[in-house]
């Protein structure tokens, strides 16, 4: 099992897209395991995004992604980081294959709807820096044992 950071950034408030994204999070079999509507900070928007602080784009995402609230979630699953990015599609929602999150919703490279984490370091960094232990609630949905084999 696996645990990934996901921010349904401002866009994809602003655009009422959030039930749908996190419709097609739960159709994949992902488990929600904590949610919160939250404000990032600057201060906070330059620790999460710490590797691209500097670049030419960071001042602009600092602000998009801080200019309005946001969803965070953390959810879990069997490969849950990959299979997330997967789902997300690629960066640039005009690179992103149809059938994706951002290859059906996005035209933008920063307007992308979402950040999922991407890999084991950045989710475990990423998800200590938003949500304290408390917040996290793992559990087994009754629908389980249906959404992967037994052993799997
Ligand atoms: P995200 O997955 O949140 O991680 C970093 C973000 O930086 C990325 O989504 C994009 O929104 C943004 N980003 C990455 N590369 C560029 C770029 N070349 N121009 C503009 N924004 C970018």
């Amino acid at each position: 099992m696996q645990q990934t950071l996901v921010l349904l950034k401002p866009d994809c408030m602003e655009r009422r897209l959030a039930g749908r994204v996190i419709a097609r999070i739960e159709d994949k079999g992902l488990n929600i395991i904590a949610l919160k509507l939250m404000r990032v900070t600057p201060e906070l928007a330059r620790r999460h995004y710490a590797e691209h602080v500097g670049k030419h784009f960071y001042p602009p995402l600092e602000a998009f992604i801080t200019s309005g609230p946001l969803v965070a979630m953390v959810v879990e699953g069997l490969e849950a980081i990959a299979v997330m990015r997967k789902l997300a599609g690629a960066t640039n929602g005009r690179d992103a294959e149809p059938g994706t999150i951002r290859g059906d919703f996005s035209c933008s490279n920063r307007l992308n709807l979402l950040h999922a984490s991407d890999g084991p370091e950045a989710a475990e960094r990423e998800i200590g820096m938003l949500f304290t232990p408390e917040e996290i609630l793992p559990h087994t949905p009754t629908i389980f044992p249906w959404l992967r084999a037994a052993g799997e």
